[in-house]
């Protein structure tokens, strides 16, 4: 039994206007019918996974249980982080409670915000890293690079990648600079981190020992004084408090010995930007990307997409553009500056 941990954490801002703080991109339906954490938690269930932990921020609690609810699905624990400290006391605290009833428990930590296509596929990668992370090793998912990532988690392998076929890791380099994002890329034995692990609970705690020793007291103590309320698993906010925030890429995976990758090539985005959005769209005969009632009158790479009912979006002899229309915000840019978008965020935060 393989117990899935969905991170649910926060915002992406490059994502304005459909995700805001209040309801984040993981929540909407950027792609296909379901929401991004409704299709996450769909691909971890079923034969061979139990129920769900979810861990995530006060103010979405109801909006996951709601999905979940909508999706079918049962929730196994929903875990509230009193503040979001980023995913490495978020995983120990999924460790330790799962650890809780069997140290042995298969955890697949997941994030709840990307899209992979094939869930069967996936599922066969998961099952095919099951017998490394029995025995104790942090498994990854290694995505094929195709630019000089620089947002990414970067995976150096000690032999060749074939899908489903588990390899050791000579290393993991987290968010290189650009240099060495060029020269793994020109390498050829390196992998992208899909950000998907696989581990024991026992292992992740022992990794934790040995690597952030620092953040054990405080997560275990945010662990063993939770309290329940309304069903929710609350984490205790003074012991948290007390944790530092840092990822797991940085606080684990960069210093442990004991890594694999299962090499995973169906299809995977963590739709970073409305561009990554647009890729994973299906386009019109001349490369339009079109979302809801929007339409597109002879129009050439763009992506329109009206976000709201009742929101009406045309394009006219437009090229290399995108809008997003909601029912309270506008977005006209060139599909080149995705990555631009935070920038949106930050000056209408800055104007109050
Ligand atoms: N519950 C919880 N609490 N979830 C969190 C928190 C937190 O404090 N912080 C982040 N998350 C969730 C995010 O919502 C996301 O789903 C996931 O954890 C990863 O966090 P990101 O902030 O998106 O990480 P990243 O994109 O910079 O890098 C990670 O993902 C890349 C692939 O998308 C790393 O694992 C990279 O190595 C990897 O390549
Ligand atoms: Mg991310």
């Amino acid at each position: 039994m393989i117990h899935p941990v969905l991170l649910c954490g926060g915002s992406g801002t490059r994502l304005w206007p459909l995700s805001r703080k209040s309801f984040p991109k993981q929540f909407t339906r950027l792609i296909g019918s379901e929401s991004l954490f409704q299709a996450s938690a769909r691909r971890l269930a079923g034969d061979g996974f139990a129920a769900p932990v979810v861990i995530t921020g006060s103010d979405y609690r109801f909006i996951v249980t709601e999905q979940l609810q909508a999706a079918g699905i049962d929730p196994g624990a929903v875990l509230i982080e009193p503040e979001g400290r980023n995913t490495a006391p978020a995983v120990l605290a999924a460790a330790l409670h799962l650890a809780q009833s069997d140290p042995q428990a298969l955890m697949l930590v997941a994030p709840s915000d990307h899209v992979v296509p094939d869930a069967p596929a996936f599922r066969a990668a998961v099952q095919a890293g099951k017998a490394a992370a029995r025995a104790g090793r942090i498994v990854t998912f290694g995505i094929r690079p195709t630019r000089a990532e620089t947002g990414y988690g970067w995976l150096e392998l000690t032999g060749p990648a074939a899908d489903g076929v588990p390899v050791d890791l000579a290393r993991f380099v987290e968010k290189p600079p650009r240099d060495a994002a060029e020269a793994m890329l020109a390498a050829g034995n390196f992998l992208w981190n899909a950000g998907i692990f696989l581990f024991t609970a026992e292992t992740m705690i022992a990794a934790f020992r040995a690597h952030a020793p620092d953040l054990l007291p405080p997560v275990e103590a945010a662990v063993t004084a939770a309290r329940v309320d309304l069903g929710f698993l609350r984490l205790d906010e003074a012991a948290w408090s007390g944790a530092e925030a840092i990822s797991i890429d940085y606080a684990v995976m960069e210093r442990a010995g004991n890594l694999v990758a299962v090499p995973f090539g169906a299809g995977w985005s963590d739709l970073g930007g409305w561009d990554a959005v647009a890729a994973e769209m299906a386009a019109d005969a001349r490369g339009n990307a079109l979302g809801g009632s929007a339409i597109a009158i002879d129009c050439d790479d763009t992506l329109l997409r009206a976000e709201d009912d009742g929101v009406e979006l045309v394009g006219i002899g437009l090229s290399g553009i995108m809008a997003v229309a909601t029912g309270d915000a506008v977005l006209v840019a060139d599909k080149s500056r995705a990555q631009d978008v935070k920038r949106a965020v930050e000056v209408l935060k800055a104007k109050g």
